[in-house]
């Protein structure tokens, strides 16, 4: 049956610009979708370089850390926000490695890239990051409250 308290953990999901220029944002959202996560939160912005470094704040300091920045602002990212049972954790397992060469097929950075430095899509890592990036990147009020009717299919 439907419990709630199961439900409610989120992760912050961005389509970076490299994703957005290859047309993969539809793949994406879709594969989230059939999983049975429900999409919150979707905007589509060019990030501000204060924006990308507060994102990526933790990696500050670290030689790809510039680059970094100038990736993320260099075009339209799309910034999701999904929920779902074990969002967080399985989110990840769908993304991939880091580096896509290391990522197993059938994960969207191995089906997509090859490169560490374009790697389309970026996940939260802990639930404590989840919630940190989705108050960084969406007002509470951009973030939809509704119970999809296949939910009671789902759980
Ligand atoms: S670390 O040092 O292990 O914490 O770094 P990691 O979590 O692997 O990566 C942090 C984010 O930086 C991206 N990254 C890179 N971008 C460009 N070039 C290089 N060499 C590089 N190495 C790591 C990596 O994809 C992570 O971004 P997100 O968006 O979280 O995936």
């Amino acid at each position: 049956g439907f419990a709630a308290s199961a439900v409610t953990e989120r992760s912050f999901i961005m389509v970076k610009p490299d994703g957005v220029h290859r047309g993969l944002v539809g793949d994406i959202i879709k594969r989230f979708e059939q999983r049975g996560y429900k999409l919150v939160g979707c905007k589509v912005l060019v990030p501000s370089r204060e924006l990308a470094a507060k994102h990526y704040a933790e990696h500050d300091g670290k030689p790809f850390f510039p680059k970094l920045v100038d990736f993320l602002t260099s075009g339209a990212v799309v910034a999701l926000v999904f929920e779902g049972k074990d969002v967080v954790k399985t989110g990840r397992t769908m993304i991939g490695a880091t580096n896509p060469l290391a990522s197993p097929p059938g994960t969207i950075r191995a089906d997509y890239g090859i490169d560490v430095g374009r790697n389309i899509i970026h996940g939260s890592d802990s639930v404590d990051s989840a919630m940190r990036e989705i108050a960084l990147w969406f007002r509470a009020d951009e973030l939809a409250n509704y119970t999809p009717v296949a939910t009671a299919w789902i759980y």
